[in-house]
């Protein structure tokens, strides 16, 4: 079963001028396929040819001899993440408020916090909105690392590459950072994916 290019799953000027249609096809048509593309052919002859994305991505994390198919991978995996991020015009829901409220210590502070982790993730990397058990954390992430291999459930990404925001925001990561928290999170994916994160067997 061989990895494909999710579509975005919006127009390419729905974000701007926040992100850029530029910027999208850059970040998707270009960045984005080339994981999809490489992982497609380091996958052949590793027995993981069929299994899910999910699936190769923590069995690559843990084999050392797999680390360029696991990079390559866990980007696909993070570039799918974060389309499903963005959206403009929504708004977190009672019980994501709630959750923001009692484990992050409220919208300004998580915002604060979040953009904070962005900054101190020295180099390339993604920070990321995850469901720790029903508990909601921050944590940065370095390269192609994600959550998936720390038990934790994400919910929403922002990348911190700089071909994530080089051509909107230039060096100004904090920025794209403070942007990206106050208007370009999808908060309907956040409430979609912590419900999914605390049904009883819940996929990864
Ligand atoms: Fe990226």
């Amino acid at each position: 079963m061989a990895f494909e290019l999710p579509p975005l799953p919006f127009a390419y000027d729905a974000l701007a001028p926040h992100m850029s249609k530029e910027t999208l096809e850059y970040h998707h048509d270009k960045h984005h396929k080339t994981y999809v593309d490489t992982a497609n052919k380091l996958i052949e002859g590793t027995g993981l040819e069929t299994k899910s994305l999910e699936e190769v991505v923590i069995a690559a994390a843990n084999d050392a001899k797999l680390k360029k198919l696991f990079n390559n991978a866990a980007q696909h995996w993070n570039h799918s993440q974060l389309w499903l991020s963005l959206k403009t015009g929504t708004k977190p829901s009672a019980e994501i408020a709630e959750r923001i409220e009692s484990d992050l210590g409220g919208m300004d502070a998580f915002k604060k916090s979040f953009v904070e982790e962005g900054m101190a993730q020295f180099g390339s990397g993604w920070v990321w909105l995850v469901s720790n058990g029903g508990k909601l954390e921050i944590v940065k992430t370095a390269n192609a690392d994600n959550p998936l291999t720390l038990g934790k459930a994400a919910l929403m990404v922002s990348d911190v590459w700089e071909h994530a925001y080089y051509i909107d925001y230039r060096n100004a990561r904090q920025k794209y950072l403070e942007t990206f928290v106050d208007t370009l999170v999808n908060w309907d994916h956040v409430a979609e994916m912590y419900a999914h994160a605390k049904a009883p067997r819940a996929a990864a």
